[in-house]
């Protein structure tokens, strides 16, 4: 494992992405947890394809590297919205990416007029705000989970929530954080995560570097678990909270909603009012990933499906408001029936 001090850090915690010295360090996730390889990336093309592979992934995560992805464009004297509406296309569910673009964009439509110098600093303080920000919800989400949970709480989660995903501390996974530090979490499930492992790979790294207990469960064991009378909660993140409290999130959290709610388990979103879009009414309206079948036939490249097998790889599916318990967020709980229209939350 790298040296702590060798990996980027911000407001002193560690972080998946931060601007240095006129480019971008980052944690290439991919690598997880076999290598700790810190990227160095000084082109817009390179924060596309970084996003687009998922060499940093996790709805605040993007964001805030879409942020930085625009400094280093003006930087280099790039059409800021022909960076921006490449930035944009890279990933298409997570409400935080185009949300931190246009933040990004007003600051320059408000300060293009100053000297170069002036807008340069703007446009790097307003990326910083956006990360210091998602570091500061996500502790405010800890602390409004760990207050839904019981004493010696065991809890399901799937994908990566944590710091890898956000500007830092994490969503779903700081409430794990919070509460084992208020010393109520007893044990934590991760689900694998199918198909790209975010679970068993990165949850993991995290969990272990935290040293919160933990078992790993194949996603197909979370039933059998609920079943025994083991859970108290799930936890999940989201990439896109509709107005109506429907929200996306990684494929394989809707049938655990449902799980949930067959064994009278409390089910709650955690997110940032940032992962908030009051502008799409209901989760029929957000566009889900479709990534490539290869993802799901040969992970990793180890082939599993006989050759000529097809396979329907969606990244996200949509959990319905009226399963999930609350939403908790940086302001506080919400609970059913959700209404977001009028601004983030
Ligand atoms: O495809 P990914 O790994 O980017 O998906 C991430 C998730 O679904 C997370 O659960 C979600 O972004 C919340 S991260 C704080």
């Amino acid at each position: 494992m790298m040296r702590e001090d060798r990996l980027p850090s911000f407001d002193g915690v560690f972080a998946p992405v931060v601007y240095r010295d006129g480019g971008i360090d980052m944690v290439d996730q991919t690598a997880l947890p076999e290598r700790t390889v810190v990227l160095r990336l000084t082109e817009v093309a390179e924060v596309a394809e970084a996003i687009r592979t998922m060499r940093v992934r996790g709805a605040p995560a993007i964001g805030v590297t879409a942020a930085y992805g625009l400094v280093l464009g003006l930087e280099r004297g790039e059409d800021l919205i022909r960076v921006a509406d490449t930035l944009r296309g890279t990933r298409p569910t997570a409400v935080n990416l185009a949300w931190a673009i246009d933040r990004m964009l007003e600051t320059f439509e408000r300060r293009k007029d100053e000297s170069a110098a002036d807008l340069r600093a703007a446009m790097l303080a307003e990326a910083r705000r956006i990360h210091a920000e998602d570091i500061a919800a996500n502790r405010a989400i800890g602390r409004y989970g760990a207050d839904l949970l019981p004493n010696d709480a065991s809890v399901v989660t799937i994908c990566n929530t944590g710091a890898l995903a956000t500007g830092g501390y994490g969503t779903a996974y700081g409430v794990l954080r919070a509460a084992h530090e208020a010393g109520k979490l007893a044990m934590v499930y991760p689900c694998e995560t199918r198909p790209r492992l975010q679970g068993a790979r990165l949850t993991a790294w995290e969990l272990l570097r935290d040293r919160i207990p933990f078992r790993l469960i194949v996603d197909g064991a979370a039933g059998a678990l609920m079943a025994k009378g083991k859970i108290d909660a799930v936890l999940a993140g989201a990439d896109r909270i509709a107005a109506n409290g429907d929200s996306a999130n990684k494929i394989g959290t809707y049938q655990l909603a449902i799980l949930a709610r067959h064994h009278g388990i409390p089910f709650y979103i955690v997110a940032p009012t940032s992962t908030i879009d009051p502008d799409t009414p209901d989760g029929a309206r957000i566009e889900i990933e479709q990534r490539s079948e290869d993802e799901v036939l040969a992970p990793y490249g180890c082939r599993f499906a006989p050759e000529g097998a097809a396979a329907w790889n969606p990244a996200f599916d949509v959990t319905p408001a009226e399963l999930i318990t609350g939403i908790v967020t940086e302001r506080g709980v919400f609970r059913p029936p959700y209404r977001f229209e009028e601004g983030r939350g």
